[in-house]
């Protein structure tokens, strides 16, 4: 079978074009202002630091030039633990069907490679000073926004408290219908908490948008926007395991979605679901705000600083230590682990999780369900290839299809890949968006606004 087309950066029909002519220097230029604020009030770093902001500046000015995009040095390569070696291998592919340049490459590569090329301009002043290896320059902007959600931190808060301390609902044995609703509750959590990436911060999402989108009232209203909800096929998977009792969690982003994330994971553990969840993170700062594993220690410590939640340490102590101890006393147990691994950084898709012997055995063995977060993800596991939106999603996600990895991808859509639609959703969606006052109707794939959760038992 041959396979569509990538989404083209200069295709104006795909949200990579409003990405890359707005987005993406935005983010770089945001990149550029947090360097100069260090360097600022620090002498120190003045030489390095001025180092990276010129570099920051010329990879600025080549992309707005529409320069052809370079392989990365053997230096930088050794720099970055080897994993660039196969961006230039898949580079010099995609060069012999046409050279890649910055405004015409495809969209997906050309985003992972924009990423570690930012990395390593940091890793390269690392010998100089080497307050630059632990720097993330979008930090700062995590965390002010998960300060900024303590709202929704409390609504979770209180409902996960009391259900969970409800002693009655712990005394009686719940059935599996009670706990398959639970399930689709803790999931429809975990599925909007997707709707906080802050690389939209960059484009016309607003700080207030996404607060709106952080509460219950709005994740029940957006119930009918899920339109594709594989949720019953994932939980016959979970309670039929055999041998496997571990939930995997491919994370996305750190803040309000990690928060939902541990939520689910806690609920899956307290109600002996399954015996551990894992969590994977992303091993370098990526896509603004997806989770390092400091990213899970920052969080830990943040749900604990009276001063980062004020309101919620001073009128609902209970609740938060609660949480705390019970966050701590999993991860004391190893229960609730996480771990990074350089294949989530790579720049193509995930069909090739096969190849990467150690990782891909360790999900083989252990893991009865592995739920990808967000919307990367899921562009990795489809390809972000052109599929017809009524592609079915093992189609769509070839290898990993028969891989006899169980995958349940929870996505809200920020991009223009889609599958496993019913024949005339998309074109519907296409005149709704239009008619709701937007100039390009197929862009409603990409405005975060519906979602898709779609399971695949990996023995197709
Ligand atoms: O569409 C906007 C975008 O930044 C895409 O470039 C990327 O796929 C995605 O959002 C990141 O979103 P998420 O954090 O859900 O993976
Ligand atoms: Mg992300």
């Amino acid at each position: 079978m041959s396979l569509p087309e990538p989404y083209y950066n200069d295709d104006p029909k795909s949200f990579a074009y409003p990405t890359i002519h707005s987005r993406w220097p935005k983010i770089i230029q945001g990149a550029i202002d947090d360097v100069k604020s260090v360097i600022n009030t620090n002498e120190n770093l003045q030489s390095t630091g001025t180092n990276i902001v010129i570099q920051l500046q010329e990879l600025l000015a080549s992309f707005k030039n529409d320069e052809v995009v370079r392989s990365f040095t053997t230096s930088e390569i050794n720099l970055s633990k080897e994993d660039l070696k196969s961006y230039n291998s898949t580079l010099i592919k995609l060069n012999e069907h046409k050279k890649v340049t910055w405004q015409t490459g495809p969209w997906l590569y050309l985003e992972c490679y924009l990423y570690q090329y930012i990395n390593n301009l940091f890793l390269a002043e690392i010998k100089q000073n080497s307050f630059w290896s632990k720097y993330d320059v979008f930090q700062v902007l995590k965390d002010k926004t998960f300060q900024q959600s303590e709202f929704g931190v409390l609504e979770l808060l209180k409902k996960y408290h009391s259900l969970v301390a409800d002693t009655k609902l712990h005394e009686q044995q719940l059935t599996q219908d009670q706990k398959l609703l639970l399930f689709r509750d803790f999931i429809d959590i975990s599925l909007w908490g997707n709707a906080t990436d802050l690389s939209l911060l960059a484009g016309n999402v607003t700080l207030e948008d996404i607060k709106s989108l952080q509460g219950a009232e709005t994740r029940k209203k957006n119930e009918e926007n899920i339109l594709v909800n594989d949720i019953e096929d994932a939980w016959k998977q979970l309670i039929n395991k055999q041998d496997t009792d571990r939930v995997d969690i491919v994370l996305d982003n750190s803040g309000f979605e990690l928060y939902s994330d541990v939520i689910f994971a806690l609920f899956l553990l307290d109600f002996k679901i399954v015996k551990q969840v894992k969590l994977h993170c992303k091993t370098i700062p990526w896509f603004v705000s997806d989770t390092r594993p400091v990213d899970v220690v920052n969080f830990t410590e943040q749900l604990k600083s009276s001063d980062f939640f004020p309101e919620i340490h001073s009128k609902h102590k209970q609740d938060i230590d609660f949480l705390n101890s019970k966050i701590a006393t999993y991860i004391a147990d190893d229960k609730l682990t996480y771990e990074d691994n350089i294949y989530w950084t790579l720049g193509g898709n995930y069909w090739n999780l096969g190849q990467h012997t150690k990782l891909y055995e360790d999900l083989k063995k252990h893991s009865s369900l592995i739920i990808f977060k967000g919307d990367l993800n899921y562009r990795k596991l489809t390809g972000d290839l052109q599929w017809d939106k009524t592609t079915p999603f093992i189609t769509a996600i070839q290898d990993l299809a028969t891989s006899q990895l169980p995958i349940l991808s929870l996505r809200t859509c920020k991009a223009d890949v889609v599958v496993g639609l019913k024949p005339g959703v998309n074109e519907e969606l296409i005149e709704r968006y239009k008619a709701q006052g937007n100039e390009i109707g197929e862009f409603w794939s990409s405005s975060g606004k519906w979602a898709v959760i779609s399971f695949s038992n990996g023995k197709n």
